[in-house]
């Protein structure tokens, strides 16, 4: 009505998720499991890597079309060479309303400690990092790589001096593997200014032999914190989260919840994501993207011609496979990889 783009659900674009590098030090099993992602993998070349002005060009377009949240994610982002100068790079484009954007991060924190600060110098406004467990064995065993839980927790205190908007702390979950961490992880960040979000492992991507007993529904940890420490509900801060937000009654603060699997957010879905390589896709869960090279380096056109190829790509889009979950699965059986796609 307001003339703003819309997908075929009527749905707006708000989020550019960036990836920028499909490689991580990390081998958790739900995401890049060590069985398949061995040193025999083939990772993206670095030739194929869209450059920090390419990525320039795509998020500047995207910010035309009403996108607010650019969120930077991998793979491990941290990897990526240079990264405070992308950040000052994006964090110096405006959004429709002459605001800069919201510029986040998901990191998986191993290399938080020595970058931390100069991320937020560089304007990065929100960081999320990801911790499946607080017990080292327990976490050494969701890494796969021997990685101990005491420098992430090093990265977080760091960061928590570097002054960010705010600091989330992503948990997976999945049940008989790491969900005893739940309520550990709760009593921890209760109280510290971080919110805790506890999300349903997801079937992403094709090699995490994603099993339906493993889900354990947001609704029964729910109750579990909920026993300890009583909940409260609190509103969605905008359109299109991916978590419901609770508070703590007793003033603990507020944690969330990502349930894709038992709760679909698909209806105000407002995400799309490009790939390291320079691919957009509308969807995570989706089978391909639609590759934005050709158009960023052919160089005919120019940036006009790429804003109306993004606006054509969001205005076809039509996906919810979170709430098709059961037909999807069995009818399209390729779906990118989370570590592609930046989850
Ligand atoms: P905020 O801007 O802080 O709300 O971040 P976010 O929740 O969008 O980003 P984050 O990287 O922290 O993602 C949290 C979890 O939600 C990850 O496991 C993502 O894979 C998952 N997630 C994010 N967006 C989507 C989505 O569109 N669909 C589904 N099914 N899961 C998503
Ligand atoms: N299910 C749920 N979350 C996942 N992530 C990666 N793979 C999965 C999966 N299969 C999470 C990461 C990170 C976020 C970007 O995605 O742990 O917090
Ligand atoms: Fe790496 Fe994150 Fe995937 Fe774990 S979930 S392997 S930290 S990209
Ligand atoms: Fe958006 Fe696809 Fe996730 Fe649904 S499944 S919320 S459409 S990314």
């Amino acid at each position: 009505a307001d003339g703003a783009l819309r997908d075929q659900r009527l749905r707006p674009w708000r989020d550019l998720r960036i990836s920028l590098t499909d490689r991580c030090n990390f081998r958790c099993g739900y995401c890049m499991p060590r069985s398949r992602f061995g040193p025999g993998h083939r990772f993206q070349p670095q030739a194929h890597l869209l450059s920090f002005e390419e990525i320039a060009q795509v998020a500047r377009q995207a910010l035309a079309l009403g996108v607010r949240t650019l969120r930077l994610t991998g793979g491990e982002p941290l990897l990526r060479r240079d990264l405070p100068e992308l950040v000052r790079q994006l964090s110096r484009l405006r959004t429709l309303d002459g605001t800069p954007p919201d510029l986040a991060l998901t990191t998986n924190g191993s290399l938080l400690a020595g970058q931390a600060r100069e991320l937020r110098e560089a304007g990065l406004g929100r960081l999320t990092v990801s911790l499946d467990a607080l017990d080292d064995a327990v976490f050494q065993r969701m890494n796969d790589v021997g990685f101990p839980v005491a420098e992430v927790l090093r990265g977080l205190e760091v960061a928590a001096q570097a002054g960010f908007e705010r600091i989330k702390i992503n948990m997976v979950v999945r049940r008989g593997v790491n969900d005893d961490e739940a309520l550990p992880l709760a009593e921890h960040f209760r109280g510290s200014g971080m919110v805790l979000r506890f999300i349903e492992f997801m079937d992403a991507g094709s090699h995490n032999g994603w099993k339906l007993d493993e889900v354990l529904p947001s609704d029964e940890l729910r109750a579990r914190i909920h026993a300890h420490w009583p909940l409260l509900p609190l509103q969605a801060t905008r359109g299109g989260e991916t978590a419901q937000r609770w508070r703590y009654a007793d003033g603990g603060g507020e944690v969330g919840f990502i349930s894709s699997v038992s709760h679909a957010f698909c209806g105000d879905c407002t995400r799309a994501r490009l790939t390291a390589e320079g691919r957009l896709y509308t969807c995570l869960f989706a089978a391909r993207g639609h590759d934005l090279r050709p158009l960023l380096r052919g160089a005919q056109g120019g940036e006009a011609e790429l804003r109306e190829q993004l606006a054509a790509i969001w205005a076809q889009r039509a996906d919810a496979y979170s709430e098709q979950r059961e037909r999807l699965r069995a009818e399209q059986h390729e779906r990118a990889d989370m570590h592609v796609l930046g989850g």
